[in-house]
């Protein structure tokens, strides 16, 4: 409304902290929570509020939380995004002071930390809106049990007065419930002196962020608590424990809000989506599927147990029968998978990265395909696997066959056209064609296109000996 929508936002997020208790190798912030890495969370956040600049402070494992980010970059847009680096790491407000150099005068600065991943950008909006361009907004809430959090401490009239953290508070003052949640929004022309006045004088030796309350009610700047009630939203991560919690809280509500829409689970506490799954009316998903990348449900599509799905558009009324892994890889509509309208796939079966199957088509058990087209209505039901080839309408693909598609050192394409038959456990060595209508007979090998509507068969004659006897075990 006022001078808040015009000041810039810039979002600065402290990553640079050990995270010992999480007793691995890869940064804390680099642990994934609904499969992207914690801190890509917060970067997403920044990106939601339409953040002119992104500060990620960063000192343990700094090379590796960097590289991990620049990687996955350009799907994310708009915001200028830096690195400084904090080290030795002497605590929050000197994690900040590092940023001074590279933060405008002009902007409000919203503090976020690497490790709490589900703040919602509403409430960010929220808090900026609290800051108004003019206050230090902090962001707190309720505790039933504050412990090792920092106190929020109100004067008699109810003004916030100062952040005490758990190690320097009085026994009064732990009994507070109010706690800080490591979210700030901040004018950045208030934040820079306040910072360059932090001492360490306090319980544990470092620089504390939260010692500028004290500064901003010291110079008579109002600071606005802005107090919320979803835990969710400020639980940090800090050992495996709190990151399977938290993923399942979190699997819980996307769950809850699929159900909302109607999406019929089994079992909400045995469903996971790691990505974006969205579903049309009547959607049917059993016990323990998976989801991930992007992810289009329609109309009426069941998903049996144990499914794992990923970067694909399942059509209306299709049916995944379960333990059917279906990975497209990745998004580009190149390696996308697609299963028409009606079509039945599993149970077992496997399909990967450009397998596009049209309306009615039918994959059965144990079989595979890859970087494949199958026309409306065309079957493989078992024990096959079919890649870099293009199936014709109706194509019946027998049971054992394959497509030879690999000479060892390069790709080929196989052609079946419409209505063809192949029978059981043929090998087609690619590249080759077999026209519309033909039949291959089982157990041949085809080497050489063959003619529509013709009968191919490629293997040795059937005889039969009746002057043979079987050997005799020598006595
Ligand atoms: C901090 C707050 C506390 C608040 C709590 C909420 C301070 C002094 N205290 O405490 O009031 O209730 O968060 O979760 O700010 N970090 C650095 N460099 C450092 C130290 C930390 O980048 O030198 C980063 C960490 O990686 C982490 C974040 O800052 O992402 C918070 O640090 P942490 O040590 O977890 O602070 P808390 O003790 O939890
Ligand atoms: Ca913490």
């Amino acid at each position: 409304m006022n001078q808040l929508k015009q000041a810039p936002l810039d979002v600065v997020i402290m990553a640079a902290g050990k995270g010992t208790r999480m007793k691995s190798k890869l940064p804390k912030v680099l642990h994934r929570l609904a499969g992207r890495a914690l801190l890509q969370h917060v970067v997403d956040r920044a990106g939601d509020l339409a953040a002119r600049r992104v500060v990620v402070i960063t000192g343990h494992g700094a090379a590796e939380v960097e590289a991990a980010l620049k990687k996955s970059r350009d799907e994310s847009s708009g915001f200028d995004l830096e690195f400084v680096r904090q080290e030795p790491q002497l605590g929050t407000g000197h994690a900040v002071q590092q940023t001074v150099p590279v933060l405008p005068d002009d902007g409000v600065v919203v503090i976020l930390s690497g490790d709490v991943p589900l703040t919602q950008a509403d409430t960010l909006r929220d808090l900026i809106t609290a800051c108004n361009g003019s206050h230090l907004a902090l962001l707190t809430i309720d505790f039933a049990d504050p412990t090792g959090y920092g106190r929020i401490v109100r004067s008699s009239t109810g003004g916030v007065q100062a952040i005490v953290e758990h190690k320097d508070a009085t026994p009064a003052q732990h009994a507070i419930q109010e706690v800080y949640s490591g979210i700030m929004a901040v004018p950045s022309k208030l934040l820079k002196p306040w910072l360059a006045r932090l001492d360490n004088k306090n319980a544990q030796g470092e620089f504390y962020l939260t010692d500028v309350v004290k500064f901003a009610v010291a110079d008579g700047v109002l600071v606005v608590a802005h107090k919320i009630k979803d835990p969710l939203q400020v639980a940090g991560i800090n050992s495996p424990v709190q990151l399977a919690e938290l993923e399942r809280a979190h699997q819980l509500r996307r769950a809850d809000a699929l159900m909302v829409q109607g999406v019929r689970l089994a079992d909400p506490a045995r469903f996971d989506v790691r990505g974006e799954l969205s579903c049309g009316q009547d959607v049917e998903i059993d016990v323990n599927c998976i989801f991930e990348g992007e992810v289009v449900l329609g109309e009426g599509v069941k998903i049996g147990a144990n499914c794992i799905i990923a970067h694909a558009r399942i059509d209306a009324g299709a049916v995944i029968h379960p333990f059917t892994h279906i990975d497209g890889g990745s998004s580009n509509a190149k390696d996308q998978i697609v299963v028409g309208a009606g079509a039945l796939v599993g149970p077992f079966a496997r399909l990967r990265p450009g397998a596009k199957l049209g309306e009615q088509v039918h994959i059965g058990n144990f079989v595979e395909v890859k970087n494949s087209t199958l026309a409306n209505g065309a079957k493989a039901n078992h024990l096959a696997y079919v890649g870099d080839s293009v199936l014709g309408e109706r194509v019946n693909f027998g049971a054992g066959s394959i497509t030879a598609n690999y000479d060892g050192a390069n790709k080929h394409k196989t052609v079946i056209e419409r209505d063809v038959h192949i029978g059981s456990n043929c090998v087609l060595i690619a590249p080759v064609t077999i026209g519309a209508g033909g039949t291959v007979g089982g157990g041949s090998t085809i080497t050489k296109d063959t003619a529509p509507g013709v009968l191919t068969v490629a293997r040795t004659k059937q005889v039969s000996l009746s002057n043979w006897a079987r050997p005799a075990k020598k006595q």
